[in-house]
C-alpha cells in the first residue's frame, strides 16, 4: 500500500484529506500545535523551523507521496510577518521537496487562487500570476521554487469548503457557528469566487496521488460555476433551513475598510487540466450543499468517494 504523509493534517484541508485517503492508502499526518485525532491516521510532532531535521523525519518515513498542507493562511497574520509566511509557504515547501527527490517520492503542494490578483477571473493554468499581497506572493515563491524538482504536483486552489474536524478556523466553521447561534452576518457580495467542496478537493489530489509522473505540473481546482460569499451563505443557509435574513451583503470596501490594500475583485478559477488530463468534474454547487447538509445530519463529514 502506498505511504502518504500529509504534512499539516491539522489544517483544515489537511484533516479532511487525512480521512479521506486513509482508506486508500498508509495515511501518517504531522502538526505543530493542534494534535489532530484521525482514525487510523498516526499523528506526529513537526514544528517546522530552522532547526527541524526534515531529512531525517523524511528518511525515516520514506512516503510515496508528501502533501503539503501546512501553511501560513491567515493573510493579516503574512503581512505582520511576512518571514513567516515566505518560511512556512514557501522555503520549508522547497527543503521538503529536495529531501524527497532522493528517494524518488512525489510532492502535493497545496497552492492558491491568491497567486493571480483578481482583476481578470476565471483563471487557468497559463495565466500570468500577478500577486498583490505578502500570502499570494508566498504562494507563487512556493510554486516558483518547486518547479526545480521534479515529480511536483502545484494544486491551485480556490475557496474550499470543507469542515475541519478539529479546526474552528475555517470560513465554513465560522459561518456555521454564526448561523446556528442565530447572529447576524456581513457577507460580500461584489467580490466573486469560485467555492469547491472537501470532496472535490479530496478526489482531485487522489488522482495526482496515483497520477502517472509525466503530469506532474500545474492544476487548478476550478469550476464554471462561481458566486460571492454572499450568494454562497444565503444559499447554505437557505439549504440548512436557517434564516437568510440574518445575512446582509456589503461592499468588500465596506467589509476590509483600511485592513486590506489590494481587493481581489474576480479569484475564480477555471477547470483547464484536471479535466482535460483526468476527466475530473467537480460537484455542482446544489449537490455539494445537499451532501454536505447530509453529512451535517450523521454528526460527521466525510466526503464520501
Ligand atoms: N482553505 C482554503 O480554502 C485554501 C485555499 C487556497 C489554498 N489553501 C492552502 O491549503 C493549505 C491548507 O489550508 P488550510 O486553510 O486548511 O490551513 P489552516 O487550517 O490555516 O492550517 C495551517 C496549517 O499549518 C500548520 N503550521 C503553521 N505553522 C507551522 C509551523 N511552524 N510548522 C509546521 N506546521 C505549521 C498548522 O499546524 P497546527 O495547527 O498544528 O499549528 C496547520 O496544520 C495551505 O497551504 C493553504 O495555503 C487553502
Amino acid at each position: 500500500m502506498k505511504k502518504v504523509l500529509i504534512i499539516g493534517a491539522s489544517s483544515c484541508l489537511g484533516s479532511n484529506l487525512a480521512t479521506y485517503l486513509r482508506r486508500h492508502y498508509l495515511v501518517y499526518g504531522t502538526y505543530a500545535q493542534h494534535r489532530p485525532r484521525i482514525e487510523d491516521v498516526p499523528c506526529f510532532q513537526m514544528h517546522l523551523d530552522e532547526d527541524t531535521p526534515i531529512l531525517g523525519v523524511l528518511k525515516t518515513l520514506r512516503p510515496d507521496t508528501v502533501i503539503y498542507c501546512a501553511g501560513i493562511t491567515d493573510t493579516q497574520l503574512c503581512d505582520r510577518d511576512s518571514d513567516l509566511a515566505f518560511a512556512l509557504n514557501a522555503t520549508f515547501p522547497g527543503t521538503i521537496a529536495s529531501a524527497i527527490g532522493r528517494f524518488g517520492s512525489r510532492m502535493i503542494y497545496l497552492s492558491s487562487a491568491k497567486v493571480f490578483s483578481g482583476t481578470k477571473g476565471n483563471y487557468v493554468e497559463n495565466d500570468f500570476p500577478d500577486p498583490q499581497d505578502i500570502y499570494g506572493s508566498s504562494k507563487r515563491r512556493g510554486e516558483e521554487i518547486l518547479k526545480r524538482y521534479q515529480n511536483v504536483f502545484v494544486l491551485r486552489l480556490p475557496t474550499v469548503f470543507a469542515l475541519g474536524s478539529l479546526n474552528q478556523r475555517s470560513m465554513l466553521n465560522r459561518l456555521l457557528r454564526q448561523l446556528w447561534r442565530g447572529e447576524k452576518i456581513a457577507c460580500i457580495s461584489d467580490e466573486t469566487r469560485t467555492f469547491v467542496s472537501g470532496r472535490d478537493l479530496c478526489q482531485a489530489v487522489g488522482l495526482l496521488v496515483d497520477a502517472d509522473p509525466i503530469h506532474e505540473g500545474i492544476y487548478h481546482l476550478g469550476s464554471s460555476h462561481s458566486d460571492t460569499y454572499y450568494g454562497f451563505a444565503t444559499r447554505l443557509a437557505r439549504a440548512l433551513g436557517l434564516s437568510t435574513k440574518l445575512i446582509s451583503p456589503v461592499s468588500g470596501a465596506h467589509f476590509h475598510g483600511k485592513t486590506v490594500r489590494h481587493r481581489h475583485h474576480d479569484l475564480s478559477l477555471g477547470l483547464g487540466e484536471l479535466r482535460k488530463q483526468f476527466g475530473f468534474e467537480p460537484e455542482k454547487p446544489d449537490e455539494a450543499i445537499r451532501r454536505l447538509q447530509l453529512g451535517l445530519k450523521q454528526g460527521v463529514f466525510v466526503p464520501s468517494p
